[in-house]
């Protein structure tokens, strides 16, 4: 299924704790692809540099305007590839903009 929607994924680091990055989510990228490759999902994966939550982190979010996960793990990611079919499901059937 190709998609236009985008999984946004803090890897922002400090040197203390309190940052996605200081929280394993590089260590996540690899494991979001294999999820999304097996599951055929044309999703990109961006990472970015804080979303301001960052006590929360890992901190994952579905673009455009979806869902953000916090706290993210591999036994998160079961949870967004669902959420992230629901978002595309939802966009393909809004009629397109011009
Ligand atoms: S470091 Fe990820 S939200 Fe700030």
């Amino acid at each position: 299924m190709t998609s236009k929607a985008t999984l946004l994924v803090c890897i922002h680091q400090r040197s203390s704790n309190a940052s996605c990055g200081g929280r394993g989510s590089e260590q996540l990228l690899p494991q979001l692809n294999l999820a999304l490759d097996k599951a055929k999902l044309k999703v990109r994966i961006e990472p970015i540099h804080c979303f301001g939550r960052c006590q929360q982190g890992p901190i994952v979010r579905i673009a455009p305007g979806g869902a953000f996960f916090s706290e993210v793990t591999p036994e998160s990611i079961p949870q967004i590839i669902t959420e992230l079919r629901q978002a595309i499901a939802a966009a393909s059937s809004q009629p397109e903009r011009s």
